[in-house]
């Protein structure tokens, strides 16, 4: 009863763009992230524009990916969660035809990982686009995305139909109500009808792509990818659950969509309300109805608070909330909530009956290497041990559970502040916010801890 099921897919997660690094290479074009060096949240930055910065060479795993495959098989991983960068398939995003390179460099990776019987999990779309896309297009404010996007993902499942069997459409999808020009490629100062019309052509893309994927590879499976941001009521007056609803449905309603096909009533309600008018075309509906996704996947870092108040709530990174009392924060201010965990896969999975996969979760931390050279990361271990306790908690309240893979087993760019300070990894990369460091790879006690973890199945765990 101590363990994870015995089909239970381990491993970590990673992005192109936060890893990669080799951002011009074998003719890759520029994506939103490379136009993004200072991260996503540049205050109030409403124009972007392109200088180097750490993203460009990141940890280097265009090159070194085969010693980082080496220590995830080391630490036990049977699987690896990564996107396709687009720009290295699509550089500009609209050609007619793929870019061999980008093709090839995914071939290198796939075929390194199935030595390693590591099982690749692709998300299609992590936090990037081709930039070209937005200054010729708009981003996903036109139409013409959906089947720049369809084309896209039609290469790389016929590429690698027998490689990869899992697949992710669009990372934390919900983001594009906190990150528009990082989720659809809008300015950051667009507003909410811009916004929605923009999310509404990316949930037609997710339904063409889910069907595609189910055409091309009949045995893969195809997940969407949530920011799991659960909220609390910030206490029991009635007015602050119906804050904390509101609050929820704001991520759910992509959830919703994305499994059960249709638009829910309380969002059309708040189109109505708010006077957004979507245009969508004749058969969007009936496309949005013909797919759901075979599981749900999320990130989970934090949880949230909502109060009817609105003085109660804090400026946050990247969201604002209300600060819980009963909560510590980690070093960037994200509050540790590990029953936060079990209680939104219970609530999920009661929500939509599906499977669920937890495809982000960890802690920054800033990292110090101590006298004998060797980084002593207990605040890692813990954070995650708990979490992982938590969600073995709702694996026996009978939640479906397909796996777990930790955010940044390697040291990577941080998204939110491009940092590389803000370290989540078991692998240490010796690289730092100005740039220097010789990109060498080192275990931290963490590694250890998380071997052990996979290779007993979780009966290790401190509970
Ligand atoms: C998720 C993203 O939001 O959280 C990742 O999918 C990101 O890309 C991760 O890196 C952690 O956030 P940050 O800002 O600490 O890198």
């Amino acid at each position: 009863m101590n363990t994870f099921p015995s089909d239970f897919l381990w491993g970590g997660a990673i992005a192109a763009n936060q890893v990669e690094g080799a951002f011009d290479y074998d003719k890759k074009g520029l994506s939103t992230s490379d136009m993004l060096p200072n991260g996503i949240l540049s205050p109030h930055q409403t124009r972007v524009e392109r200088t180097s910065g750490i993203k460009d060479v990141a940890i280097d795993f265009y090159h070194r990916y085969p010693e980082d495959i080496q220590l995830f098989k080391e630490m036990g991983f049977n699987c690896l969660r990564l996107s396709i960068a687009w720009t290295r398939i699509y550089p500009n995003g609209d050609e007619e035809e793929p870019n061999e390179a980008g093709l090839a460099y995914y071939d290198k990776i796939f075929d390194e990982l199935a030595a390693h019987n590591i099982q690749p999990f692709v998300t299609l779309s992590h936090y990037e686009m081709p930039y070209a896309l937005v200054e010729n297009y708009d981003g996903w404010a036109s139409r013409k995305l959906i089947g720049f996007f369809e084309r896209y993902a039609n290469t790389v499942f016929e590429r690698y139909k027998n490689k990869v069997k899992l697949w992710l459409t669009f990372n934390e999808i919900n983001m594009s109500l906190h990150a528009p020009f990082t989720g659809v490629g809008l300015q950051e100062d667009a507003n909410e009808q811009a916004i929605y019309q923009a999310i509404h052509h990316q949930l037609v893309a997710n339904a063409k792509v889910v069907n595609l994927c189910h055409q091309v590879i009949p045995d893969a499976k195809i997940g969407n990818m949530l920011l799991g941001a659960i909220n609390y009521p910030y206490t029991c007056n009635p007015d602050d659950v119906i804050a904390a609803m509101h609050e929820n449905n704001k991520w759910l309603f992509f959830g919703d969509v994305q499994t059960r096909g249709q638009y829910p009533g309380y969002m059309k309600r708040y189109f109505r309300e708010q006077n957004i008018h979507i245009e969508m075309k004749d058969d969007d509906l009936v496309v949005i109805a013909s797919a759901s996704v075979d599981f749900i996947s999320f990130s989970y870092y934090a949880s949230g608070c909502a109060s009817a108040d609105p003085k109660q709530k804090e400026v946050g990174n990247i969201v604002d909330s209300v600060p819980n009392p009963y909560l510590e924060k980690s070093q960037w201010g994200w509050l540790i909530d590990p029953k936060g965990l079990r209680i939104l896969l219970n609530f999920l999975h009661d929500r939509y009956q599906k499977p669920l996969f937890i495809v982000e979760n960890g802690l920054g931390a800033r990292d110090q290497t101590n006298s004998n050279g060797e980084i002593q990361d207990d605040y890692r271990i813990d954070y995650l041990n708990d979490h992982l306790v938590q969600a073995h908690e709702a694996v026996l309240d009978g939640v479906e559970l397909m796996g777990f893979t930790s955010w940044g087993p390697i040291d990577l760019v941080s998204n939110s502040t491009a940092e590389m300070s803000k370290r989540y990894g078991f692998i240490y990369v010796d690289r730092h916010d100005d740039g220097n460091g010789t990109l060498q790879r080192k275990r931290k006690k963490s590694f250890k801890w998380y071997q052990q973890v996979i290779c007993t199945n979780g009966a290790s765990l401190k509970r």
